[in-house]
């Protein structure tokens, strides 16, 4: 009697055991990255030089596992990249070229390249045609020149940086079509060659921004 109790508890452990084993397993599945889109990732690789090992994990292994990349958990797209240095003392020194194979990322949403350093490269115009960004930061990353006015394409965008002493504007126009906008940040551009009639009303037309940052713009 006793030992056939035992044997059921057992096998009901046992039992048990095997379906959280399984419960486990299907819930640590790893995404396999869209083939396309980590053939793209490669392809924007190849046009940045670093000296930091930061991309060591980006080869040709699944994408979803690489060093800033995340996956949307279904379909395995890219959703997010993120290069931005973590360190405010040594620099990843990510420079070179940024390739418009990042175009091909059809859901990327946050793109964040801040504080490395594309010595004086101009903010390439592409990025204004990645209509899903909800997150770009190109804060201290070394670009240089004018704000492509392409950026206000970005229609769902809900996070904008850009600080850096480097980049100017000529108009704040394009600002308007931001519509999704709940925080900015542009310290440091030059804003000299735009009327404060003018900056004041493009700011105002954007009906989400909650945060807002503009030091040392020259605007006085
Ligand atoms: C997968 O994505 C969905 C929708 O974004 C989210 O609700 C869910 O928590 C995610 N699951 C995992 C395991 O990340
Ligand atoms: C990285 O960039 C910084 C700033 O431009 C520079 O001072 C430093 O020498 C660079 N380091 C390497 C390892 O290239
Ligand atoms: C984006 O914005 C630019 C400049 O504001 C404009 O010329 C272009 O036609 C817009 N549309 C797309 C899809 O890039
Ligand atoms: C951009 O990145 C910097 C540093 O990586 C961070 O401090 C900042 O909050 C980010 N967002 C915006 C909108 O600038």
């Amino acid at each position: 009697m006793r030992t056939s109790s035992i044997q059921k508890m057992l096998i009901l452990l046992v039992y048990y055991g095997f379906l959280f084993l399984n419960y486990v397993n299907r819930n640590a599945v790893t995404i396999e990255c869209l083939a396309s889109d980590q053939e793209a990732l490669l392809d924007f690789k190849n046009g940045l030089q670093y000296s930091h090992n930061c991309l060591s994990s980006w080869r040709n292994t699944n994408c979803c596992q690489w060093q800033g990349i995340r996956c949307d958990n279904v379909t395995g797209a890219v959703v997010a990249v993120d290069l931005h240095n973590p360190s405010h003392v040594e620099f990843w020194n990510i420079s070179g070229e940024l390739r418009p194979s990042l175009m091909k990322l059809k859901s990327l949403s946050h793109l964040d390249l801040s504080f490395n350093t594309f010595s004086g490269i101009p903010i390439p115009k592409f990025l204004g045609s990645l209509m899903h960004l909800q997150y770009l930061n190109l804060s201290k990353a070394g670009f240089a020149g004018l704000i492509p006015p392409h950026l206000g394409n970005l229609s769902h965008l809900q996070s904008l940086g850009l600080v850096d002493y480097s980049l100017h504007v000529e108009s704040l126009e394009w600002v308007a079509g931001l519509v999704s906008l709940k925080h900015f940040r542009m310290d440091g551009v030059d804003l000299s060659s735009v009327a404060t009639t003018d900056w004041v009303s493009a700011l105002n037309q954007l009906p989400s921004l909650m945060k807002l940052h503009l030091s040392s713009c020259q605007l006085f």
